[in-house]
């Protein structure tokens, strides 16, 4: 599905540290508390899958589409894009996400209608004809996922593979704002009793790079800027910190390189 900070794009590359930790530690069931538009979770194989939002559109949206509800029966003209803007406690769940995520500029929530447009080529496309398509593309790779309503903060996992994909500070906003130093607070916490891979531009002091690529992203059609797409990992502290990084190298499958403490210290992805 096409998403605000998808990670579609990158996922070829952050998939195999993600899976390969997976298998190597024998988890059985993979989180992700910031599941949105479902880009890394359909590819990811894992005895359980869930994946929570607190965008409750969103997440009725997944489950409807689950239980077979076809989105193609919706007649989405500009005005019902618009009606739906307006009063959304009058519409379904499912039928708001389509209309915030599916009939909207470039997925960003209710961001403008998007219809048929000409392109710069000359070139006819629907965008929202081409995002429902997408959608149900990917609909028999989430089949069996358990998609909740809950923020982060209201879960705590154990022995699990947590990925987080936050919003990243300062970049657009999803509903309502987003506390980073109390999510950096809770994903230290989560490190103690799982695995956690967190995808963010930067990271606390506390936090190693485990893998990093300079990516162009577009936010609006006038916007576009490098970014580098970092994925961290907690390190401890003290003599923690050396038992973590024992542990990550054989078990999760992450080489340490350099030594503790030191300038070059670093892990790498293998
Ligand atoms: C970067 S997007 C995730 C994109 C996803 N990985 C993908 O590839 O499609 C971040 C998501 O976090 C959700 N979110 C924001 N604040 C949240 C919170 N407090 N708890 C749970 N989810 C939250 C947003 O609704 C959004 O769907």
């Amino acid at each position: 599905m096409k998403y605000v900070g998808s990670k579609a794009r990158i996922s070829r590359h952050i998939l195999p540290i993600i899976q390969g930790a997976i298998d190597r530690n024998g988890i059985e069931t993979y989180v992700e508390p910031f599941v949105g538009g479902g880009n890394l979770i359909d590819k990811v194989h894992c005895h359980n899958r869930i994946g929570y939002d607190n965008n409750e559109y969103l997440i009725g949206f997944w489950q409807a589409l689950q239980t077979g509800w076809n989105p193609g029966t919706v007649p989405m003209s500009k005005e019902l894009y618009t009606q739906i803007k307006d009063y959304k406690e009058l519409f379904r769940p499912e039928v708001v996400a389509l209309a915030g995520f599916c009939a909207t500029y470039n997925a960003k929530w209710f961001g403008g209608y998007a219809g048929t447009v000409k392109t710069k080529t000359g070139e006819i496309r629907n965008y929202y004809d081409e995002a429902v398509r997408n959608v149900l593309k990917q609909i028999p790779a989430l089949a069996d996922v358990v998609f909740q309503v809950k923020s982060y903060e209201e879960i705590s996992p154990s022995g699990c593979l947590v990925y987080c994909d936050p919003p990243y500070e300062g970049t657009t906003k999803y509903i309502g704002s987003f506390n980073h130093s109390h999510y950096w607070e809770w994903v230290r916490k989560m490190s103690e009793n799982n695995i956690v891979i967190c995808s963010e531009y930067a990271a606390p002091d506390d936090f190693i790079c485990i893998w990093e690529m300079e990516r162009t992203t577009t936010l609006d059609k006038a916007s576009r800027t490098k970014a580098i797409e970092r994925l961290f990992v907690r390190r401890g502290s003290g003599g923690v910190f050396a038992i973590y990084i024992i542990r990550l190298r054989p078990r999760y499958g992450l080489e340490y390189r350099g030594k503790e403490g030191s300038e070059d210290e670093s892990v790498k992805s293998v």
